[in-house]
C-alpha cells in the first residue's frame, strides 16, 4: 500500500507519499481498500498541529473516505468482505488503503457513489445536526449561512431548503455567490464587494436573519450578529477566517438571542443513538434527491499537496475529493 505520511506536524510540505506494509484488521477493526477520500477543513490543520485532535505520529491524514472492505478483523459483525463502506475516522484516508474501527464504518446501498459518499458524513451531519438539533430551523424561517460555497456551507444551504425556510448565503466572491443559487439560495451577499450589514438589513426588511451559521468567525462574525432577528440563532461552526472572534455580550441581550456552540464529532460520541437516526434521515434525504454534496473536483491521490493549496488558497466551492 501507500499513504501520505506525516512524520512532522509541521504543514503540508513535509508530507512524504510512502509505501508501507498493508496491515492486517486487528479485533474490531477492516481492512479498507480507499477509493475516494474528501478533503475538510480539520484536514488542513492536523497536519500543522492545530487542530484539537492531536494523533500520534506518524500518521497518515484523511479524515473521511469511502471504499471496499478487503479484509475484516476480529469479532466484526455487519460488515463483509467486498462490502463498499464510508466511514469517517479522523485519519488514514489519504492512501490506498487503511484500518478502520467497524464501528465507524457506514455500510453503502447500491447507487451511492465512492465520490459522493466520502464527501457525504461530515458536512451533512454538522449542518443537520447544528440547523435543525442545536438551531431549532422552522419551516418559513430565515437562515443566513457564511462562507456558503464551502462543504459545511453548500451542506447547509441543501438542509435549509430540505427544511422549508429562506436560505441568504454569503460568501467572499461573484463565482461562490453564483453556485449558492444554484444550490438553491434564495438570495446571496458578496461579502468581498457588499457591506455585509447593508445587505442583510435590505433583504430581511429589517427584521434580520432568525439563524445565522456561522463557520468562518473573524470580522464577519460581529457585523453577522448584529443583524440577526429578535430570539435568533447564532450557530457556531468553526473559524476558517483565522481569529476566534469575540463578541460584546450586550448583544445577545438586546436581542433576547443565543449564542449556541455546534461540535458534531462530540455529538456523535456522546448521543449515538440520536446521531445515527439523523444519519439516517440524510441517507433518506440522499436517496430522495434533496440532498447531494458539491463536488468541486476529484483530483488523482497522488496530488494531494495540491489539492491542500487549492483549500488553503480558498478557491475550493463544494468538496475536494482524491481518488485512487
Ligand atoms: N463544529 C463542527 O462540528 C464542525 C464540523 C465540521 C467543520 N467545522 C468547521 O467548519 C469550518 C469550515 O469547514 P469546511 O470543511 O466547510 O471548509 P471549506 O470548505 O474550506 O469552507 C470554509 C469557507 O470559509 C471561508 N474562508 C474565509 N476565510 C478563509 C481562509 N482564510 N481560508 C479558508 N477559508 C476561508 C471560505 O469562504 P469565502 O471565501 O466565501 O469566505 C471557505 O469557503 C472549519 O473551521 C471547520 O473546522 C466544524
Amino acid at each position: 500500500m501507500h499513504a501520505w505520511l506525516c512524520e512532522n506536524p509541521v504543514g503540508v510540505d513535509a508530507l512524504t507519499w510512502k509505501e508501507l506494509p498493508t496491515p492486517q484488521p486487528g479485533a474490531g477493526e477492516v481492512l479498507i481498500e480507499i477509493q475516494a477520500a474528501s478533503l475538510n477543513f480539520p484536514d488542513l490543520l492536523i497536519v500543522q498541529n492545530k487542530y484539537q485532535m492531536k494523533p500520534a505520529l506518524p500518521f497518515v491524514p484523511g479524515s473521511e473516505y469511502a471504499g471496499v472492505v478487503r479484509a475484516v478483523g476480529e469479532g466484526v459483525k455487519g460488515l463483509q468482505v467486498g462490502q463498499t463502506v464510508a466511514c469517517l475516522s479522523g485519519t488514514g484516508g489519504f492512501g490506498t488503503h487503511t484500518l478502520a474501527p467497524a464501528k465507524l464504518c457506514m455500510p453503502l446501498p447500491d447507487g451511492f457513489p465512492a465520490v459522493d459518499a466520502a464527501a457525504f458524513i461530515m458536512t451533512y451531519a454538522t449542518s443537520h445536526h447544528a440547523l435543525i438539533d442545536r438551531g431549532q430551523l422552522k419551516p418559513g424561517e430565515t437562515v443566513l449561512t457564511l462562507g456558503a460555497a464551502g462543504g459545511v456551507g453548500t451542506a447547509a444551504i441543501q438542509i435549509a431548503k430540505a427544511q422549508g425556510a429562506r436560505v441568504i448565503a454569503a460568501a467572499s466572491t461573484a463565482e461562490k455567490c453564483a453556485l449558492c443559487t444554484e444550490q438553491g439560495a434564495d438570495a446571496t451577499i458578496n461579502y468581498g464587494t457588499e457591506n455585509l450589514r447593508e445587505a442583510i438589513k435590505t433583504l430581511t426588511d429589517g427584521k434580520g436573519p432568525d439563524v445565522v451559521y456561522d463557520p468562518v468567525g473573524g470580522e464577519l462574525a460581529e457585523p453577522a450578529f448584529r443583524s440577526i432577528a429578535w430570539r435568533g440563532r447564532y450557530l457556531v461552526i468553526g473559524f476558517a477566517g483565522g481569529p476566534i472572534p469575540a463578541l460584546p455580550l450586550n448583544l445577545p441581550l438586546l436581542k433576547g438571542a443565543s449564542i449556541v456552540g455546534v461540535f458534531w464529532g462530540d455529538f456523535a460520541r456522546r448521543e449515538p443513538q440520536a446521531n445515527a437516526t439523523m444519519m439516517g434521515e440524510l441517507a433518506r434525504w440522499y436517496a430522495e434527491g434533496r440532498i447531494k454534496p458539491v463536488i468541486d473536483r476529484t483530483m488523482p491521490m497522488n496530488e494531494l499537496k495540491a489539492a491542500y493549496a487549492r483549500m488553503g488558497s480558498r478557491a475550493v466551492m463544494g468538496k475536494l475529493v482524491m481518488v485512487n
